[in-house]
């Protein structure tokens, strides 16, 4: 059977009402982000959310991030409280998404039935003029089919939402940031807690807040069915079909060993020639931790359409910046449940 493609229409104020319209009316839009593509629906509407679970084969207990215009409106979707206000005033528009307690509007679904929601303001513009247009907030998880590689530019969300109800990819471009937002719970603002390592440094969010941050609750097991305390944070997660292997660093002799149909990719560009083999590349020119972010799901995804039997990926070791979220996105994509 030929795949139905989405099309990719570009951010024309015309194209911006189309849009709007269409998810207006209940449809589903795949939208640019600075972080990743995300697959939108009105955040109000649940019937239209529904559409987003079923086109990604997302589980109903993986609850949606919800993404406004702007801060002023947060009260709209949220309860909001001191130090969210002080870290949307410091990052917003930005890769910050705060968990914090709901208001009513917001449909179960949305939420998987819990009494909190997650928000965001993105930074990308033109995500932020569809939801002006819209005058509603949008619902928008990453545009990829559940577990897989998330999209970071309209082409992947193309490729890899075929056949599903989506029909039209607003196309802002490639993602600048290129990992997902930093997901903070601040439901209980006296103890904010990290739930997902992202594109904004945990060490920004500790210095505004003047307070250490904890980090995600250990629960044990997570499997689709259960509700775990940062639903979705499942053990695997943005995986290739090719198994990925990782290596904390590749020496020289390393390299070397590893079978010619075995792709090889280093977190900067070798300086030995004899390294500039086929099956070798690279995320950035000299290690800077945003090329490497930037580029990581797109060469894994890249890696993934070509034959080799596994894909060997150097993990950066250190724990600042955006290091813990390109491990994080590595790890989850290595892990075999
Ligand atoms: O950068 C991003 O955050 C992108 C762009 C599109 O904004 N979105 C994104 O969405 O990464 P998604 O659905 O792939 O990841 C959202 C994560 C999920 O792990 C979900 O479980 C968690 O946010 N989440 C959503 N609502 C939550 C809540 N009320 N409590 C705890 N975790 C929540
Ligand atoms: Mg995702």
């Amino acid at each position: 059977m030929p795949k139905i493609k989405p099309a990719l229409f570009r951010p024309t104020p015309a194209n911006l009402t189309r849009l709007a319209n269409q998810l207006r009316r209940g449809g589903i839009v795949g939208v640019p982000a600075e972080t990743v593509y995300g697959l939108a629906a009105n955040a109000l509407d649940a019937t239209a959310c529904a559409r987003i679970f079923k086109a990604k084969g997302r589980p109903a207990n993986d609850p949606l991030i919800v993404h406004l215009a702007r801060a002023a409106d947060i009260g709209n979707v949220a309860l909001t409280n001191p130090a969210a206000e002080r870290l949307a005033e410091a990052f917003w528009p930005g890769p910050l998404t705060l968990v914090l307690p709901k208001k009513p509007c917001v449909p179960d679904l949305v939420t998987s039935g819990r009494n909190t929601v997650a928000v965001r303001v993105p930074a990308h513009p033109v995500f932020r003029r569809l939801i002006k247009a819209c005058g509603f907030p949008l619902a928008a998880p990453s545009a990829n089919p559940f577990g897989y590689i998330s999209p970071t530019c309209a082409a992947h969300v193309r490729d890899s939402l075929g056949n599903t109800e989506l029909r039209a990819i607003l196309d802002g471009g490639d993602c600048t940031i290129g990992v997902e937002s930093t997901i903070l719970d601040l439901s209980d603002p006296a103890h904010p807690r990290l739930l997902r390592p992202g594109g904004l440094a945990l060490e920004k969010i500790e210095s505004v807040l003047q307070q250490k941050v904890l980090g995600p609750k250990k629960s044990g097991k997570l499997t689709l069915g259960s509700s775990a305390p940062a639903p979705g944070m499942l053990p695997q997660h943005y995986s290739p079909h090719t198994p990925v292997r990782l290596h904390p660093a590749l020496s020289l002799k390393n390299i070397q060993r590893i079978p010619a149909n075995e792709a090889i990719v280093l977190l900067l560009r070798p300086r030995q020639k004899t390294l500039l083999t086929p099956n070798v590349f690279w995320l950035s020119e000299a290690g800077q931790l945003a090329s490497i972010a930037r580029n990581l799901f797109g060469q894994l995804r890249q890696l993934d359409q070509g034959a080799w039997l596994k894909i060997h990926v150097e993990l950066p070791t250190s724990n600042e910046g955006l290091a813990p979220a390109i491990r994080d996105r590595l790890t989850r994509a290595a892990a075999k449940v």
